[in-house]
């Protein structure tokens, strides 16, 4: 590991306890601790995941200057926005942060979330790329969830960081995220080498659900895992369905509503359209063989085959043929 390397890393794992310290223990933090609590998080999350909070005064250029750190390894750290002038600005202001760290548990990054509403300023703001952060390669929580990834055997992959730490104090421990977009081929990796099943347990909204469709979309061909997913009722997120139901329900959640990558989609594809039409009806089995066509187990596909046949009044024998022609279009 470079000294540059090292320095960044200590630079993030320093400001991570200044932001925790500032959250804890000052009058600067209260709105913040306030905020967190009424989150649902309790203290022993709060140190647990070493949340902060950047308020709005600068503090970390003399804090890290009085630690005899130049400027160039300032501007590096990708902690300050520079200025016309060439001077620093925070770039972490009123906004409650989540360190992000790499799977050995070093802080490399922050996400920061504003406590308020502002249409002006996204909701979410995460650290810039850096020598030490590169985001296609991060999940959130890898450094914890490892463990019991490989105990249970099974990783559930969560929209937001709230979801991860919501899951985490229900008992759920095996939750990371993405840095807000798309799994990479990067993180698919690391993923693969601790696990052979991966659940999305994505926002029940109508943008969640979509994403989970692309995510199987883009994972199919890609990984030998055994996907799933988690669907959560009510359009809620996670987050959500802890605070309306409690840790106790949405643990049984996790662990008794699987749903098949078919079965996600016989709800998803199902949910734009009015089945008591015929045209609706076609487009639907059109929709639902095309996905059964990649499923190669003969045991699996019967089992949806049979399904079909039964809701629809179909002869099973015509829904093979089409799903055959769908099996020789794949190639
Ligand atoms: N996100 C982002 N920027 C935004 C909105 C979202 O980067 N302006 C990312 C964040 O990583 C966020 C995830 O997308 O966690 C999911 O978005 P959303 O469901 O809107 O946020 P929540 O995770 O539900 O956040 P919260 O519960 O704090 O409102
Ligand atoms: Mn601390
Ligand atoms: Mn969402
Ligand atoms: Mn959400
Ligand atoms: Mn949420």
């Amino acid at each position: 590991e470079s000294s540059e390397t090292t320095k960044l890393k200590k630079m993030y794992n320093d400001a991570a306890h200044l932001f925790n310290h500032i959250l804890v223990n000052t009058s600067m933090g209260e709105q913040a601790l306030d905020y967190l609590h009424k989150r649902g998080l309790d203290d022993a999350m709060i140190e647990e995941f070493n949340l902060g909070y950047a308020p709005s005064k600068e503090l970390l250029e003399a804090f890290f200057k009085e630690k005899g750190l130049d400027h160039q390894l300032l501007r590096k750290s990708g902690l300050f926005v520079e200025m016309q002038d060439g001077s620093f600005k925070e770039r972490f202001q009123n906004r409650v942060l989540f360190p992000i760290r790499d799977p050995r548990g070093e802080t490399i990054a922050f996400s920061g979330r504003l406590l308020l509403k502002d249409d002006k300023k996204p909701k979410y703001l995460n650290s810039p790329e850096t020598v030490i952060f590169n985001k296609r390669k991060v999940l959130f929580n890898f450094d914890k969830a490892k463990s019991k990834i490989r105990q249970y055997k099974s990783a559930i992959l969560f929209e937001g960081f709230m979801d991860v730490l919501a899951a985490y104090r229900a008992g759920v421990e095996n939750g990371l995220a993405s840095m807000g977009t798309s799994l990479t081929n990067e993180q698919i990796y690391l993923l693969e080498r601790i696990t052979d099943r991966l659940d999305i347990c994505y926002d029940g909204d109508d943008p969640g659900q979509h994403a989970t469709a692309r995510a199987l979309t883009l994972l199919e061909p890609l990984t030998k895992m055994k996907l799933g997913v988690l669907h959560i009722p009510e359009k809620m997120d996670p987050d959500e369905y802890v605070k309306k139901y409690g840790e106790e329900k949405f643990k049984q959640l996790a662990q008794s509503s699987h749903e098949t990558v078919i079965a996600f989609y016989m709800r998803y594809y199902e949910q734009e359209r009015n089945l008591a039409n015929e045209a609706d009806q076609l487009a639907y089995l059109a929709d639902i063989l095309q996905q059964l066509a990649k499923v190669q187990s003969p045991v699996e596909r019967d089992i949806y085959l049979n399904q079909l046949a039964k809701r629809f009044g179909i002869e099973k024998i015509n829904l093979e043929s089409q799903l055959q022609t769908y099996v020789n279009k794949l190639g």
